[in-house]
C-alpha cells in the first residue's frame, strides 16, 4: 500500500565517513543528590520534558535494536555488517545509562513504572506492522534524534542549560547518536525500502512521538503539580517552540528527510564527534575505562 513502484536509488554500501566508527562504551553514570531536581534550565517543564524523553529510551531503542537485526543477514556490505554491530551495542548501552536516569527519576517521586508499562503496550501493537515498516518507523525516529544530537552539539546554549550532572550523558549520547545516523538508514535502503515508506513514517513517528511524549510530560507535570508556574511554563513553550526555540530550530532540518535523494550524511558534522569526544571520555568509570566488551547483542 505503502510502496511506491519504483523503489528509490538503492545504496548498496555504507555511507558513514570513513572517520566515524561506530562503538558501544558503557559509562556507569551515576545520578542522586547532586542533580538539582530542574535539572534543564532550572525549569519545572523543561525537565520533566526531558526526563520523559528518557522514560521512552530504554524501550524505544529496544525497538530499534529489534527492527534492524531483523535484516542483519540480509546486508553483504561487510562495512554497513560491522556498522550494525556497533549500532546495536551502542543502542544497548543507552538503553542500560537511560535507566539508571530513570531510576533516580522514579525515587523522585515520578510516575516511571506506569509510563513503562504504558509504553510496553504502545511499542506491542506498533510490533505488529510489517517488518520493513517498523524499520521504516526507526529510520525516521534515527532522523530525530540525530536531528537533537546535531543541535545540542552545535549550541552551546543548549548544553549550557543543563545541569553539569547531567550534561554528561546527553553529550555521550548525542555523540553516538551522531556517530550511528546513517545505519537504519543504510539498512533500510539495502533492504529495498521505499522514499513513500519512509517518508510516510517520518510523519507517522514524529506525530506518534509529539503525543506519547507530550502525555508522559503531563504525567510528570502532574505528579509534580505543586510546583507548576504559568510563568515558567510559558518561557519553557518559549525556549522549546519560539524564536530559535529548541525545536522550532530543527523543523527545516526535519523536512530535509523528504528530499528523494536525502542522507543522513548529507550534513557532514562529523567534526563535532571529534571536538566532544575526549571531553566526555573523562566521564567514563572506572570500571568501564579499559573498553567495555558487552555489546548485548
Ligand atoms: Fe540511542
Ligand atoms: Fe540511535
Amino acid at each position: 500500500m505503502l510502496r511506491t513502484k519504483t523503489a528509490e536509488s538503492k545504496v548498496p554500501v555504507s555511507n558513514t565517513p570513513e572517520n566515524v566508527s561506530i562503538k558501544p562504551q558503557r559509562m556507569g553514570f551515576e545520578f542522586g543528590e547532586q542533580v538539582p531536581q530542574y535539572w534543564l534550565n532550572n525549569s519545572h517543564l523543561l525537565s520533566h520534558t526531558m526526563n520523559a524523553l528518557s522514560v521512552l529510551f530504554p524501550q524505544g531503542e529496544q525497538f530499534f535494536v529489534d527492527s534492524v537485526r531483523y535484516y542483519r543477514d540480509q546486508i553483504s556490505d561487510p562495512k554497513l555488517k560491522a556498522e550494525v554491530r556497533g549500532f546495536i551495542g551502542q543502542e544497548a548501552m543507552h538503553s542500560l545509562e537511560h535507566d539508571a536516569m530513570n531510576q533516580h527519576v522514579r525515587d523522585r517521586g515520578m510516575p516511571v513504572e506506569e509510563l513503562e508499562k504504558h509504553l510496553e503496550v504502545i511499542l506491542s501493537i506498533t510490533k505488529k506492522l510489517p517488518k520493513r515498516h517498523q524499520l521504516a518507523i526507526t529510520c525516521g525516529l534515527e532522523h530525530l534524534t540525530a536531528m537533537m544530537a546535531d543541535m545540542l552539539l552545535e549550541r552551546s546554549d543548549v548544553r549550557e542549560d543543563m545541569h553539569e550532572s547531567m550534561r554528561p550523558l546527553w553529550m555521550w549520547h548525542a555523540i553516538e547518536e551522531t556517530e550511528h545516523k546513517a545505519v537504519t538508514y543504510d539498512v533500510f535502503q539495502e533492504v529495498g525500502g521505499t522514499y513513500a515508506e519512509r517518508a510516510f513514517y517520518l510523519a507517522f513517528s514524529t506525530a506518534a512521538l509529539g503525543v506519547v511524549a507530550s502525555y508522559f510530560t503531563t504525567r510528570m507535570v502532574l505528579n509534580d503539580r505543586s510546583n507548576f508556574s504559568l510563568k515558567d511554563a510559558a518561557r519553557s513553550v518559549w525556549r522549546m517552540w519560539g524564536k530559535d526555540g529548541t525545536f522550532s530550530s530543527l523543523i527545516p532540518t526535519w523536512l530535509e528527510y523528504f528530499k528523494p535523494g536525502f542522507h543522513p550524511w548529507d550534513h557532514d558534522n562529523s567534526e563535532l564527534i571529534a571536538r566532544f569526544k575526549e571531553e566526555i571520555s573523562a566521564h567514563i568509570a572506572p570500571q568501564y575505562q579499559n573498553g567495555n566488551r558487552r555489546t548485548l547483542q
